[in-house]
């Protein structure tokens, strides 16, 4: 193909990508083939490998992240990025409207929207082309994010048509849909990683993510309702809007009544209320109604306050809450030995959910409340997914109530519980007695990120405990097929297969049994760092704090930690009978050149057939720059690397499940080859 050619047909082919991309991911209705739209890719990828000077920076083919950007530029908003005042009354509203109304000349109408309780960005765009994406920060000046916002499927990074002003922002609200936030928890839990609080931490967090692989994989999403310009394309926000629709972005769709004009008060009130109730139907999490003065001209005499517009406010909706009666409350141990205390509820709807339990947080919080076992308790469903109880009604107390008691003595194993100076938690300090302890242990143990033994899983831990066959994790490799064969629910296959994970666990590289051995403080980044550094199991078993505080990122604490879990003779014990079973307890030479935690803590499945790479290579590069191999794709899979005639059910699972496509170019960009 001579360049001419191939200039045209990259420019066909990235608008029809871009068509079929808007269509798929902003207007949810796709009309081409997975398998189609692959080819089509392909072919635009290797049209640009071959001619690069034609390649676009903001292709469809540069979706993928992988960029490691160090720190966040700092920009100057070209609009300050203001707040609004907030409402939580009909009676509030019709005071601004008497308000507004007074200072703007004619009639006023107003747009409702929906308040997206996200992370907020403006976006500029220059000539159709994304240019960069700023947070909002102080609201004068926030962090260029643009990396990470790219990876966002339903910004688009070339704009459709060509009716847009030549230079513009865009802002809007990130977000973390609610069922990707729910899957992302259900996985850290399973790996013995702490939660997240909230969805709306968890994509703020996520937008500050040094790379932009974790971000692309986390699927985040974006609604944006705002155009700033100082070239209009319309009289009024509502056709701003629908015209930013037109231009590819993801907008509030007034089918679903998620925008809507409004002329009076009654017409407001009357969207709030729908909200109140449907938002809990949303995917995301809204906090309110945001009403704006909708004429621009209108917008432009109203003017601003020195925090927020006066042509805007928001409808705050009141955290969801009801009552019910305490039945009583349960204490839980956690694998650190911490006790948790629990509300159990008499079963109530809460914000479309049934809630039968709440959290207490810890022996303080329960004396503040001054909490009673029949007592009606206020409960709460706010920012975060678990209920809290905030309250009493201490009209309706039971005449006979007595003060809750506090356990003393931990509910599992009996011994008194320890409150270390300035921790709120009480703990349970029998970490080697106490069950919960030591089956949260061995479930981090065998855990997908530390030994991830195929076949054994948390539950047959437990059962393998409660028999009597296990009471450490060096217990686990003298297991054998005829002990574990009388276990419920345990056939001869799946027995082999357990104890065949076993074995083959042996194989797993020393950084994650180091991980695995579950030291406090010492997470997967850590465990990496002191392998790499200390190469063997000796050495660390060595170590002083001093020498440890050396390495990179190893604090204090995380010293201190290490020193005293190998001081403990029961842990040496452990760790020995772990190498007389075979276990990786150093990094052999031969790998220490050329091993990387690139891809630490990613999960591949590889598809197809590839152009520069054998599949068993690209195996043995995923396993040495820390990654991980599986089979088949699902929810636990960061990337599908996807070559050459790879099924299309493969792909539909995979986008299905939000798992980010990669070809054989973007993996090797992972690895900066
Ligand atoms: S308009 C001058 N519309 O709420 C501010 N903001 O409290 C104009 N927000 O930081 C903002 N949904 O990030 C507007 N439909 C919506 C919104 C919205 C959420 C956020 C926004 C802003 C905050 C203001």
């Amino acid at each position: 193909m001579n360049e001419q050619a191939a200039q045209e047909r990259i420019k066909e082919l990235t608008e029809e990508l871009e068509a079929h991309n808007h269509r798929y991911y902003v207007l949810n209705d796709p009309t081409i083939s997975d398998y189609d739209f692959d080819q089509l890719l392909k072919e635009l990828e290797s049209l640009e490998e071959h001619f690069p000077q034609f390649a676009h920076p903001n292709s469809p083919t540069k979706r993928v992240g992988g960029d490691i950007t160090k720190k966040f530029p700092e920009v100057v908003h070209d609009y300050p990025m203001l707040s609004l005042s907030n409402t939580y009354s009909k009676e509030e509203i019709v005071e601004w409207e008497n308000r507004i109304s007074k200072i703007a000349d004619g009639v006023l109408e107003y747009v409702c929207e929906l308040k997206y309780d996200g992370v907020a960005i403006g976006i500029r765009y220059v000539n159709g082309q994304f240019d960069r994406a700023v947070t909002r920060g102080d609201g004068t000046k926030g962090e260029d994010i643009s990396a990470n916002v790219k990876t966002i499927r339903t910004i688009p990074l070339r704009l459709r048509g060509d009716d847009y002003p030549a230079d513009f922002e865009i802002r809007g609200e990130i977000f973390y849909p609610l069922d990707r936030f729910l899957r992302l928890n259900e996985e850290r839990e399973a790996a013995g990683e702490s939660t997240f609080a909230n969805p709306r931490n968890t994509a703020s967090g996520t937008l500050k993510m040094q790379d932009s692989s974790v971000v692309a994989s986390r699927g985040l999403d974006c609604y944006l309702y705002g155009v700033y310009s100082k070239e209009r394309r319309s009289e009024d926000h509502f056709n701003s809007v629908a015209r930013a629709g037109d231009w590819g972005f993801k907008i509030p769709d007034q089918g679903k009544r998620m925008i809507e004009r409004c002329e009076n008060v009654d017409e407001l009130m009357d969207f709030i209320n729908h909200w109140a109730e449907a938002r809990h139907d949303l995917n995301f999490e809204i906090d309110g109604i945001v009403i704006k003065v909708n004429n621009y001209r209108q917008q432009e005499e109203l003017g601003y306050t020195a925090k927020s517009p006066r042509w805007a406010i928001a409808y705050k909706f009141k955290a969801d809450e009801v009552t019910t009666r305490l039945s009583s409350v349960t204490y839980q141990v956690g694998r650190t030995g911490a006790i948790t205390p629990v509300a159990n509820l008499e079963p109530v709807q809460l914000a479309g959910t049934t809630v039968k339990r709440a959290s207490l947080h810890n022996a303080d919080q329960i004396a503040k409340l001054d909490l009673r076992v029949g007592d009606e308790v206020y409960v709460e469903k706010g920012g975060e997914i678990i209920p809290k109880v905030t309250g009493v009604v201490l009209e309706k107390r039971p005449a006979d109530s007595t003060p809750l008691e506090y356990i003393k003595a931990c509910p599992e194993c009996g011994t008194a519980l320890e409150r270390n100076e300035g921790e709120a938690q009480h703990f349970c300090p029998n970490e080697l007695g106490c069950p919960p302890q030591i089956k949260g242990r061995m479930e981090h143990f065998i855990s997908r990120k530390a030994m991830d033994i195929e076949g054994l899983g948390a539950e047959t831990v437990n059962q393998l405990y409660d028999a009597g066959l296990i009471n450490n994790m060096a217990d686990l490799y003298d297991l054998s097929v005829e002990q574990v064969l009388p276990l419920e629910r345990m056939a001869q296959k799946s027995a082999e297969n357990m104890i065949n994970g076993i074995e083959v666990s042996k194989l797993v590289p020393f950084e994650r049994v180091l991980f695995a051995l579950g030291i406090r403080y010492v997470g997967e980044t850590v465990a990496k760092k002191l392998a790499r550094k200390l190469i063997s199991i000796e050495r660390i078993k060595e170590a002083s704090v001093e020498e440890l505080v050396e390495i990179d990122e190893i604090g204090e604490r995380i010293a201190q930690s290490v020193v005293d879990f190998f001081a403990q003779e029961h842990n040496r014990t452990i760790v020995q009978r772990l190498q007389d079973a075979g276990l990786q307890f150093e990094i052999p030479e031969e790998q220490l050149a050329d091993t990387s935690d690139k891809l630490a803590g990613k999960s591949f499945v590889i598809s197809g057939v590839f152009e520069r790479h054998s599949r068993d290579e690209l195996k043995a590069l995923i396993e040495k720059n820390g990654g991980k191999n599986t089979g088949s794709v699902s929810g636990k899979t960061d990337y599908l690397l996807a070559g050459e005639g790879m099924g299309p059910s493969k792909r539909t699972k995979a986008e299905k499940l939000g798992v980010t496509i990669i070809d054989e170019a973007a993996f090797e960009a992972m690895l900066g080859e």
